[in-house]
């Protein structure tokens, strides 16, 4: 697994600049009584070529703030912003460029279209885009996921690690600003999760790709280079190179706080 032969042209602003950020991000649903803030003024930076994990309870916000920053749902109040582009100041035509041009979303249940074949999947969002696929670029990514003997196989024929890597294949191919991927390795066995994991790390590593991932699971945490930690719609932690370790470890205080209150 390595992208070290051919490296993404370098762009020395990326290395320090923001690839999304969230200011006094809230999220409600729902009216009345039946009201439930999700997301309590967030905010939260995501640099660029790194990889954030995001933990928390169930129920936290951690999926509502990757669908909020991906455009995929609507704020309540304060911002969201990818790069320099404040979501809501968008319309839909707009917005959905966006989300096609600049943002790759890899979900838990892997999304992929059941009659389309595994190069099929990987292509179709630039296909729908109009823009001609990288073959070299595609090549290398197909190549590094391990899928090169599989790419004429439709999903129901791959495994779900498999299946998991088309998914992030697929948000690779297009070369996005960003990635956000939902717990992408939740439904994975451990090794075909490692390699999913291994895969993400080496994308941030060698292409300057950045990742923000949700994921109940520490050692996954131990992938990224910082951990933000949700509780009840706010950032209550953060660590800077996390080990699993240290990760369970602040699981374990936010579960012994949890019953104490
Ligand atoms: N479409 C919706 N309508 C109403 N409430 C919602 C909706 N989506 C999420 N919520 C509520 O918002 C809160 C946060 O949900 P969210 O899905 O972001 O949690 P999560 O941290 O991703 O949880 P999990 O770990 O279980 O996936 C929860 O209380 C949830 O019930
Ligand atoms: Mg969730």
């Amino acid at each position: 697994m390595s992208f070290a032969a051919a490296p993404r042209p370098a762009v020395p602003a990326r290395a320090t600049a923001v690839a999304a950020r969230a200011t006094d991000l809230s999220k409600v649903y729902g009216q009345g009584e039946t009201q439930v803030v999700a997301l309590d003024s967030v905010s939260v930076e995501f640099g660029r070529a790194r990889f954030t994990a995001i933990m928390g309870p169930s129920g936290s916000g951690k999926s509502t703030l990757m669908h909020c920053m991906a455009g995929l749902d609507s704020i309540s109040a304060g911002s969201a912003r990818i790069g320099d582009v404040e979501l809501a100041s968008l319309g839909d035509k707009q917005l959905t460029r966006l989300r096609r041009d600049k943002i790759g979303f890899i979900f838990q249940a892997f999304n992929l279209l059941p009659t389309l074949t595994a190069l099929e999947n990987i292509t179709l969002p630039m296909a729908i885009a109009g823009r001609r696929p990288d073959q070299e670029w595609i090549d290398r990514v197909v190549e590094t996921v391990g899928l090169s003997g599989r790419l004429g196989h439709r999903p129901a024929q791959l495994s779900g690690g498999q299946q998991q890597r088309v998914a992030v294949a697929r948000a690779l191919a297009a070369q996005p600003e960003i990635i956000f991927a939902d717990e992408p390795t939740g439904n994975l066995d451990s090794r075909s999760g490692a390699e999913v994991l291994g895969f993400l790390r080496e994308s941030v590593r060698a292409m300057d790709q950045t990742v923000v991932m949700v994921t109940h699971d520490p050692v996954a945490a131990g992938y990224a280079d910082r951990v933000v930690f949700l509780a009840d719609g706010r950032i209550v932690e953060e660590l800077h190179e996390p080990t699993a370790d240290a990760v369970l470890d602040r699981m374990r205080m936010f579960d012994a706080k949890g019953r104490t209150n």
